[in-house]
């Protein structure tokens, strides 16, 4: 996939080396606009149709606020009771019913191969922002580009870097995206970290092993974790039978600033795609690591809304006039 225009991005499968780069080449140009440096207003008139069928915060805000840093307006829709999906509507026709609204839609949903199923009756671009347990293409994009930013900066490549993921890695959709997005590279070796039944699923350990990768399963972070990326996810508690069931995983795997300095490199960079499970029992990622310069949650966030605004622009085909509609920015701004 190389022309992005008028296309849906559905999975990460549709990408291959040349597209990723060339959507990290146009998030990078979106950095002076999303630090309120100059402004542009590319798609001045334009309407985002952000449709959010399960719970979200920061992919559904970071959406809204990339389409609005490009210039457009955004119309949106949140949880399913509220929506005419909960009086039997078939996602087909809320797909042609949205669309006719929208010039481009973010859409989640609970089901695995939903916002498929919606591209179909969509008759504008559809990206997705998470379909069940299946895939989250956009938050692996930004997780890749956030990983070849830190590596880069520590004179690592991607390449034969040491990964280790941790948590619910069987109903992770995020670890299931990055982890089809770095079977592209070269010699990377996987620890794949979780309680026996929320392992990886075995297509994509297949996938990994299938294209030359070191992969290591595991239930143990002991000797597993001293990775050049340590990416820990949150027990996916909405993808069980039962909260008891969540329950038993929950707090199983956490990491602090005594267990980082015992048992990972001095540079590991801490990853994770958030929300951080912060109850008390779970604790998965605790705020004594807010300090630690290598925690990179937050850039994560921010690099996330540079990734949404290139897939914006590519996807209406403006990436090549982003600068022609700038201007100044007159108000206060700290970043
Ligand atoms: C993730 C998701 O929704 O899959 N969150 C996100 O989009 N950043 C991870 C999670 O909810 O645990």
């Amino acid at each position: 996939m190389t022309d992005f225009t008028g296309n849906h991005i559905l999975s990460v499968n549709q990408l291959d080396r040349d597209a990723i780069a060339k959507i990290f080449e146009t998030a990078n140009m979106m950095l002076p606009y999303a630090q309120r440096k100059k402004r542009t207003h590319v798609l001045d008139g334009a309407i985002l149709g952000n449709m959010f069928f399960e719970a979200s915060t920061r992919t559904r805000v970071s959406f809204g606020s990339a389409f609005n840093l490009l210039g457009g307006f955004v119309r949106e829709t949140t949880g399913m009771s509220s929506s005419a999906l909960a009086k039997g509507e078939s996602l087909y026709d809320t797909a042609r019913v949205l669309s006719s609204y929208a010039d481009v839609i973010a859409m989640r949903h609970p089901q695995s191969g939903s916002v498929k199923e919606f591209s179909e009756g969509s008759m504008v671009p559809v990206i997705n922002g998470g379909d069940g347990a299946n895939e989250h293409p956009t938050q692996a994009l930004l997780d890749l580009y956030t990983i070849e930013k830190e590596l880069t900066a520590s004179l690592q490549t991607i390449d034969k870097m040491h990964i280790a993921m941790v948590g619910d890695l069987k109903h992770g959709r995020t670890v299931h995206s990055l982890s089809k997005l770095l079977a592209q590279y070269k010699n990377i070796t996987f620890s794949l970290i979780s309680p026996k039944a929320l392992a990886m699923p075995d297509e994509i350990v297949s996938v990994l092993e299938n294209a030359g990768h070191k992969v290591i399963i595991t239930d143990s972070i002991e000797g597993n974790v001293d990775a050049d990326i340590l990416y820990l996810t949150r027990i996916q508690e909405e993808r069980f039978t039962s909260q008891e069931e969540a329950d038993l995983y929950r707090g199983q795997f956490r990491l602090n600033q005594q267990i980082y300095t015992k048992h990972c490199k001095s540079n590991t960079v801490i990853m994770h795609p958030l929300p951080r499970d912060s109850r008390s029992d779970a604790n998965e990622l605790d705020t004594d690591l807010n300090l630690n310069p290598n925690l990179a949650i937050f850039r994560q966030v921010e690099n996330g809304v540079l990734i949404r605004m290139a897939l914006f622009a590519l996807t209406l085909g403006v990436s090549d006039q982003v600068s022609k509609h700038e201007s100044d920015v007159h108000w206060f701004s700290r970043k």
